[in-house]
């Protein structure tokens, strides 16, 4: 099955269209003097972008508007660079674990050429290459990555996050990326659920607060500059709501399950977020995985027309384009014209397919020629589309602008990650007021959490997945005790196993393994428990029951802490503060205070989940919104 933009290369059909095509263009001749292509309203950067793509739109074919619609992951086309022209395809991505490209300038290159292959057809209309750019654009070695969405929760300072945004979104355009997905505007309702790290709270006015300075800090005032990209609000609607054991993905539990939620709470809870980033001007939504279930039976997202069409664009006027998860529409049917046909209709405008590109155009062409997806849908999603494409300039400026490359990792961009993680801390004990550390004390440290840039990192860092042993830079919590301790005489023992004597206080950073999407996931079957390691708990035991201590969660949700506390003189929440190690250590020794508060309650027990302020029978370990402060 060739490609539809192909058929052109074979001898005997290339014949026969040439003489079409040469009769045509006599006719078009005499019927339209003096304009060529290079004339061409769409490329006129002076008109509104509106006439720019009802132009552009008149001129294509089904199979080119088709094209616009398909999203290939890289290893897909790697060895057949071709097909992006070829199949008109309108845009790629890499994937969590798919890239691996040593600098920005190398990413660049990358994405260029096959920028190229897209403007050498007809209508030369560019690609738009994205990526999980979610904190800090972790797939570039050296990247300045912040904390992840649950630690700008607990700093619960806007402001601050859309900086992290703007920095983030120059990071990521200085690599050749003008598109993101992020923010994840989920509202985490259990922590077993492994995408709460994603989540900025379990409060939706919280994550309703988050997104008009988020997408700002990603998309800027102007779309077109090299500072700015388009931004992604996910994943629309109600994944972090989904019921326990409610998944049919892998060994997911929560995970693409189904939020069981009638429909004013399914808008209380999980809605408020998408209308605030609508109205910030977000120009791509993402389809969430999961399922609701308003009272007729679950229904995936990607095929709900009334969340995509009614209530996403009709009634919060979303004016940009949605587009799927990975292979999202696969999961809609097993008969995958009726998995297409049932996407685009109910509002998914571009498919993250994302490899069988192939069978994905050659089945919506179908579906439009029996007529059971119309060319106005087409139009519609085309339109979407290219009116992003447009606003981020990229008719003007299809190649990279790597001219801010040297800003990647930067100190200044560092300081701002810093000054992050310190204001995401927080403080859940203080006995003694032991902290703030003084500085000049004999300082034990120990944990699978203080010298492991990994496990601050957490997922989407280098990897779809995460690594213990990380692949970007930074600074761990260790290195940042040092720094900002200088007199500080410090041990450092992973598992305490050196001599405990003579020590003024211990820190024991204890931590959760990276993880990312259901992996993360709590249930049988995965490998994740929010419960210590017991390398850890034995560590926490043996330090804290020899001196003052203080004990770090490293993680990307509450951990289990019932049993463990005992001895605890001070404990903080760090949540995954990301490459600065630093930020950790500047509240522990007072070059900031203490100011971040709970983003998400803190269960007793992980089996007492889901925990939410509100509940009834509302009996956490710490409150929502619960957190200590020092002095500054
Ligand atoms: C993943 C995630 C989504 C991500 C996309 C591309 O499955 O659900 O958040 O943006 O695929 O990596």
């Amino acid at each position: 099955m060739g490609s539809p933009l192909a058929r052109v290369r074979r001898p005997w059909l290339w014949i026969a269209s040439v003489a079409v095509l040469a009769a045509a263009l006599v006719v078009w001749l005499l019927a339209v003097p003096g304009e060529s292509e290079e004339d061409a309203a769409y490329l006129d950067p002076s008109l509104p972008v509106a006439d720019r793509v009802a132009d552009l739109l008149g001129r294509m074919t089904i199979e080119e508007k088709v094209g616009q619609m398909t999203q290939a992951e890289v290893p897909a086309v790697q060895d057949s660079p071709g097909d992006v022209g070829d199949f008109g395809l309108g845009s790629l991505l890499s994937g969590g674990s798919e890239a691996f490209y040593d600098t920005p300038e190398a990413w660049a290159a990358m994405i260029d050429g096959y920028q190229r292959e897209a403007l050498d057809t007809r209508l030369g209309i560019p690609i738009i290459y994205g990526i999980d750019a979610v904190h800090g654009n972790a797939a570039v070695p050296g990247a300045t990555i912040f904390p992840h969405n649950i630690g700008l929760g607990a700093a619960g300072d806007e402001e601050l996050a859309g900086r992290t945004a703007a920095i983030t979104a120059a990071e990521t355009r200085a690599a050749g990326i003008p598109w993101t997905f992020a923010p994840c505007l989920c509202v985490a309702r259990d922590s077993r659920w492994g995408r709460t790290y994603e989540s900025f709270s379990e409060d939706p006015e919280l994550v309703t607060a988050m997104a008009d300075d988020v997408v700002h800090g990603y998309q800027g005032e102007d779309l077109s500059a090299n500072t700015s990209v388009l931004a992604t609000a996910k994943h629309y609607v109600g994944d972090g709501g989904t019921a326990y054991g409610s998944s049919t993905t892998d060994s997911y539990t929560l995970d693409q399950g189904v939020t069981e939620l009638s429909e004013d709470e399914l808008r209380r809870l999980h809605l408020a977020p998408f209308r605030a980033a609508v109205e910030a001007g977000v120009g791509s939504v993402m389809a969430s995985f999961s399922s609701t279930d308003l009272g007729e039976g679950p229904l995936k997202v990607h095929a709900d027309g009334y969340l995509l069409t009614t209530v996403l664009k009709g009634e919060l006027g979303f004016e940009g384009f949605v587009v799927s998860d990975w292979a999202g529409v696969s999961q809609i049917s097993d008969d995958y014209a009726e998995a297409v046909r049932e996407a685009i209709n109910a509002g998914i405008d571009m498919v993250m397919v994302p490899d069988q590109y192939e069978a994905f155009t050659a089945t919506l062409l179908a579906e439009v020629d029996a007529g059971r997806v119309s060319e106005n849908r087409i139009d519609d999603a085309v339109a979407r589309i290219l009116t992003q494409k447009f606003a981020l300039g990229l008719f003007e400026h299809p190649f990279a602008d790597t001219s801010l490359a040297a800003e990647v990792g930067s100190e200044e961009h560092r300081a701002v990650a810093r000054e992050a993680a310190a204001a995401s801390q927080v403080l859940l004990r203080n006995e003694g007021d032991l902290l703030p550390l003084s500085g000049d004390e004999s300082v034990y440290v120990a944990g699978s959490g203080a010298d492991s840039l990994g496990r601050q990192l957490g997922g989407w860092s280098g990897t779809w997945q995460g690594s213990v042993n990380a692949v970007d830079e930074g600074t761990t919590i260790l290195d940042g005790i040092g720094e900002v301790a200088p007199d500080a005489t410090v041990q450092y023992s992973q598992r305490a196993s050196e001599p405990l004597d003579g020590y003024d206080v211990g820190i024991v950073v204890v931590a959760e393994n990276p993880y990312a999407e259901g992996v993360g996931d709590v249930g049988p079957g995965n490998d994740h428990d929010m419960k210590l390691s017991d390398q850890d708990a034995e560590a926490v035991e043996t330090v804290c029951g020899a001196m003052d201590c203080v004990v770090i969660t490293v993680s990307g949700r509450p951990m289990e802490l019932e049993g463990h506390l005992d001895g605890v003189d001070a404990l903080v929440a760090a949540w995954l503060p990301g490459s600065e190690g630093e930020g950790v250590a500047d509240p522990l020794f007072g070059l900031a205070p203490y100011t971040g508060t709970l983003p998400v309650s803190w269960p007793r027990t992980v089996d007492d989940e889901p925990v939410n302020v509100g509940d009834a029978d509302y009996d956490p370990l710490f409150a929502y919104g619960f957190g200590l402060e020092t002095a500054p």
